[in-house]
């Protein structure tokens, strides 16, 4: 059994805000309506009125029309990572262009398919368009074109950091450039706390050339089982060539439509409250017990903090300390694209409660400290060692 009593690992929304009842409502009044289509494959794009309710929240908060025939719903936005990455596949050993720390599930995925990655550094911004394009001008004098560039753009993944209009739109302009695809991973769209949002690649440039993917899992629940991709034809018919599953959970899809009748803000405005207050409580408890070491992103939106540590921190005995105190995080290892042993962690602060948060920070802290192998001031002053 495990003795984790705080789990800062996984990246999960806040359990007591699932909205049980309004579900079981939900599931039974489909049930008696949908009994027909529930005994029936759902068929490659999926049920039709959660693609309307996802077309609609994405065209609210892009201000762009969406058509639901355009989205793709998927098993979680981690189908949609893997298909469009095969529909772009080429052959193996074919570059793409990642961010330098993503997320560890798409990392695997792109590992098993052959792909070879190469890795962007990240600032406060997301992915550095500089390094965006002296990789493309190197890969383009090697005769190499990468099949696409990956980025979680908006509350990245483990950085929490929003990247700028003008860098989406800088990026957008090399891409097309070089006629690189691009796949926006924006799984935690809407998880929002503060502060303006930046459009997503496809609200700036209607190019088919651009997938968007997206997921329930964050703002209702990871259970389901339910994400999407958006694209447009030639696109849209080259990822669903790929597709040989006949569709995803069509009675999670008709519960969730109908939980999501009205749009997904009422639901938004309860949950993301619950989560700001923790990702709060979180950035104090960091101030208060690793002010002096450590330096951390305070994302506006998402689910995740990054942790600088000093370069003295013996990451393996930390890990150990950590896990024999009953605290559970991510090490830098887990999301760097080449699995280089960095000195950072990733805190998920979603689902644990306040009190869970305010009594696992002193204990991690003391873990950082006893892991220590010098007594020396921090040396850095940057969140990234490239910044
Ligand atoms: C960036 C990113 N993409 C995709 C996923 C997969 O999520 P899901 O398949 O549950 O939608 C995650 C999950 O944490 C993620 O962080």
């Amino acid at each position: 059994m495990s003795n984790i009593l705080y789990d800062f690992g996984s990246g999960r929304s806040d359990p007591s805000t699932f909205p049980v009842a309004a579900l079981q409502q939900a599931a039974t009044k489909v049930l008696a309506e949908q009994a027909t289509e529930m005994t029936q494959y759902p068929g490659n794009l999926g049920h039709p009125g959660l693609r309307k309710v996802m077309a609609e929240r994405e065209a609210n908060r892009e201000g762009v029309q969406v058509d639901p025939d355009h989205l793709i719903l998927t098993n979680g936005s981690m189908q949609g990572v893997t298909l469009s990455a095969e529909a772009l596949q080429g052959d193996r050993g074919d570059p793409i262009l990642v961010e330098e720390y993503s997320y560890p599930g798409t990392l695997g995925a792109y590992r098993s398919l052959g792909f070879d990655m190469v890795g962007i550094p990240l600032d406060e911004g997301g992915m550095s368009p500089d390094h965006v394009e002296a990789e493309l001008a190197r890969l383009h004098k090697q005769g190499r074109k990468p099949r696409f560039i990956y980025t979680i753009s908006t509350y990245q993944n483990p950085t929490g950091f929003v990247m700028p209009l003008e860098r989406r739109k800088r990026i957008i302009d090399l891409a097309k450039h070089y006629e690189v695809p691009i796949i926006e991973d924006n799984c935690y769209a809407d998880v929002h706390y503060e502060g303006p949002l930046a459009p997503s690649f496809y609200a700036i440039d209607d190019s088919p050339d651009i997938i968007y993917l997206c997921s329930l899992s964050k703002i209702l629940a990871p259970g389901l089982r339910l994400g999407y991709i958006y694209a447009k034809p030639p696109m849209l018919e080259k990822i669903l060539a790929r597709r040989h599953d006949a569709g995803s959970n069509y009675f999670a899809a008709a519960v969730t439509a109908e939980f999501y009748k009205d749009g997904i803000d009422e639901h938004a405005q309860f949950a993301n409250p619950v989560l700001k207050e923790k990702r709060d409580r979180t950035l104090q408890g960091l101030s208060e017990h690793l002010g002096d070491l450590c330096l951390w992103s305070e994302p506006v939106g998402g689910l995740f903090i990054w942790v600088r540590l000093p370069d003295d921190v013996d990451r393996k005995h930390l890990w150990n300390l950590s896990q024999q105190a009953g605290v559970a995080f991510l090490p830098g290892v887990s999301f760097h694209y080449q699995k280089r042993n960095v000195p950072y962690l990733r805190l998920a602060f979603g689902h644990l409660t306040l009190e869970q948060i305010s009594a696992g920070l002193p204990i991690l802290a003391d873990c950082v400290r006893r892991a220590r192998t010098s007594n020396e001031a921090r040396q850095f002053t940057s969140l990234f060692e490239n910044a």
